[in-house]
């Protein structure tokens, strides 16, 4: 059975006759464990589906079903590109990452500590300010936020497009053992289709809102028949 299942989603915005629509009859499916990536230019429709899956929105037509285990918001969490805004920058990483476990009994600070291993940083960066650590380190800190709940889907909406390669790389690296470690489906949008093509076992190809096609990754390469597809991958 599908984590996530979305079937004939549309989104309109605006209203009367500067009314646009976002997105169109969009179908898509995510399996338990699966690393699921979503491309497509700038402006396609990406992060708007995004933020349907995290209910951040509402849909005008279709349905979007998630079978999770625990309630929502633990079993489904979301990272944004830009981990400067998603960090209150007031907050020191200990209160930012103590926050999503405001209901968790036990040992806290203890579970935290653990997990900051798991992204490569130490007691050391508990106590420092956003604005006390490098972007690489801030996205790691922003993702270990969402992981601490141990969602059961993560979706990544070009969480390392903004950042260097070398930084990029320990991130995806991260997101491959955290898909293989703890089982967790991944949804990666990106533009970058070097770094989707090495993590994800699959792709959806979205275009203007819709989704043009997808494809299961077979001897380490995607194919495609759709000539938009084809050329973004070549
Ligand atoms: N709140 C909104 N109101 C009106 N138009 C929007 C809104 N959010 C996004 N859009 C439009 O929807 C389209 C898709 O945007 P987006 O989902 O951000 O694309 P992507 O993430 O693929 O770059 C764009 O044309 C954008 O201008
Ligand atoms: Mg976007």
């Amino acid at each position: 059975m599908a984590l996530l299942k979305i079937e004939h989603v549309a989104k309109r915005y605006g209203r009367g006759r500067q009314r646009k629509g976002v997105l169109e009859d969009i179908n898509l499916s995510i399996g338990k464990g699966d690393l699921v990536g979503l491309v497509g230019e700038s402006g396609s429709g990406k992060s708007t589906l995004a933020r349907l899956i995290m209910r951040l929105e509402t849909m005008d037509e279709g349905e979007i079903s998630f079978s999770r285990s625990g309630n929502f918001y633990d079993s489904c969490q979301i990272v944004f590109q830009n981990a400067t805004a998603a960090l209150n920058p007031t907050w020191t990483v200990r209160a930012s990452l103590l926050e999503p476990l405001r209901l968790m009994k036990g040992d806290r600070e203890g579970y935290i500590k653990e997990m900051l291993s798991l992204v490569s940083l130490s007691d050391v960066h508990l106590d420092r300010l956003p604005s006390e650590l490098s972007g690489g380190e801030r996205q790691r800190v922003n993702l270990l936020r969402s992981i601490l709940v141990k969602p059961e889907l993560l979706i990544c909406d070009e969480i390392v497009s903004s950042l260097d390669r070398l930084i990029q790389k320990e991130i995806v690296e991260l997101l491959k053992r955290l898909n293989e470690e703890m089982g967790m489906a991944i949804l990666f949008i990106s533009h970058d289709l070097k770094v989707v093509n090495y993590l994800c076992d699959r792709v959806y190809v979205m275009k203007d809102g819709r989704i043009v096609e997808d494809s299961v990754k077979q001897d380490g390469t995607f194919v495609f028949s759709h000539p938009y597809a084809q050329r973004l991958f070549e």
